[in-house]
């Protein structure tokens, strides 16, 4: 069986306010019912294919996945970290854990904030790069750009290994927009942010480039405390030892640096929902092409997305917005804004 590690710690500072420090987008029903955790669960439910999800979370987010789980009806390890560290020491605990078990176990990297409709695409196509993971390739998933994106990694398609599966020839993270430009025109791809891969090479890999985020998951992994809390079960991370770790995210820990790194084009629609453009994008619209959500009254507004907590919001006379109004903050932007958001969040956390 294929082990999904969900990785459920960022912070999803791109969807500010309705993203919250306490509350971040991947627990949020941003489009439909469920939110983008519970759906990436749904994903990899098929217990013929996929045994129970190792979840990586913060310490804060336990009783949110907790009860997500359940509502999910689902089993699943819920691994808690003291702090952020990033996604390469949050893959490479769970590859720890995982490798207790069994060395080779394949594991399923998924981000819990994205949005994937087609899960019988998505599984045939983790399907497809079973076998090159079993024989130690990394393998990404490789998603038709649509525009020269600087927030994603980029890669450029090798030779063919077998079936969908081609050698990476080159996995450049979050280039500028004039070698994203670049990029378009020469066939990249984006990488997704999900792999597939097994924990022993994941680890021997991450051992050769980062040796001290390799031996901070060792450390981990062997002081590891399960803590019963009612029918809850967490497992925490050691403070010390994960402290010790750097910061790094796993495409520039490991991906830009292996030879080891496999793709396949993925056949089926893939967002990170990492804007509110985005999420205006796959929303519902009505004829004047406005997404609502919540008590909003619109007049002479078109192409806008307007969502509300609870404060009745109208917006008149305006195109191609983003207003998001929440108890305590609100939101008005361009559409199209995304990295400047991403910034003011950051300054404001620091002046808190
Ligand atoms: N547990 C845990 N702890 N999870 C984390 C942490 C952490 O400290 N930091 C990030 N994550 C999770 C996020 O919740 C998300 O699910 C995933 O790891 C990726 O982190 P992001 O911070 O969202 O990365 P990114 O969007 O900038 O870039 C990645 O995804 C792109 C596609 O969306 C990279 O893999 C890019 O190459 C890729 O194109
Ligand atoms: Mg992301």
């Amino acid at each position: 069986l294929i082990v999904p590690v969900i990785l459920s710690g960022g912070a999803g500072t791109r969807l500010w306010p309705a993203s919250r420090e306490a509350y971040p987008k991947q627990f949020l029903p941003l489009l439909g019912a469920r939110s983008t955790f519970e759906e990436t669960l749904a994903r990899v439910s098929d217990r013929t294919i996929f045994a129970d999800p190792i979840i990586v979370t913060g310490e804060d987010f336990r009783f949110l996945v907790a009860d997500q789980l359940s509502r999910a009806g689902t089993a699943g390890r819920i691994v808690l970290e003291p702090m952020r560290r990033d996604s390469g020491p949050a893959i490479a605990v769970a590859a720890e854990l995982a490798a207790a078990a069994d060395p080779e176990a394949v594991l399923l990297v998924l981000a819990a904030d994205h949005l994937v409709t087609d899960s019988g695409a998505f599984a045939a196509t983790a399907a497809a790069g079973l076998a090159a993971a079993e024989a130690g390739a990394l393998v990404t998933f490789g998603i038709t750009p649509s525009h020269p994106a600087t927030g994603y990694g980029y890669i450029r398609p090798g030779d063919l290994m077998d079936g969908r599966v081609r050698m990476v020839a080159a996995f450049v993270e979050k280039p500028d927009e004039e070698t994203a430009t670049r990029f378009l025109a020469e066939g990249y791809l984006w990488n997704s942010g999900n792999f597939l891969f097994r924990a022993d090479v994941f680890l021997a890999e991450l051992a050769s480039f980062e040796p001290a985020i390799a031996a901070a998951a060792k450390a981990v992994g062997s002081t590891i405390a399960v803590d019963q809390v009612g029918n809850l079960s967490f497992e925490r991370i050691d403070r010390d030892a994960f402290a010790a770790s750097p910061a790094k995210s796993v495409d520039y820990a490991v991906m830009e640096r292996t030879d080891r790194a496999a793709v396949i084009a993925a056949d089926y629609a893939w967002s990170d929902l990492g804007s509110w453009d985005a999420l205006w994008a796959l929303a519902d619209k009505d004829e004047a092409g406005n997404a609502v959500r919540g008590a909003v009254s619109l007049a002479g507004t078109r192409n806008s997305y307007v969502a509300s907590d609870d404060v009745h919001t109208a917006v008149i006379g305006l195109d191609d917005v983003a207003v998001v109004a929440t108890k305590d903050a609100v939101l008005v932007a361009k559409r199209s804004v995304a990295g400047e958001l991403k910034t003011l969040v950051a300054n404001l956390r620091a002046s808190d």
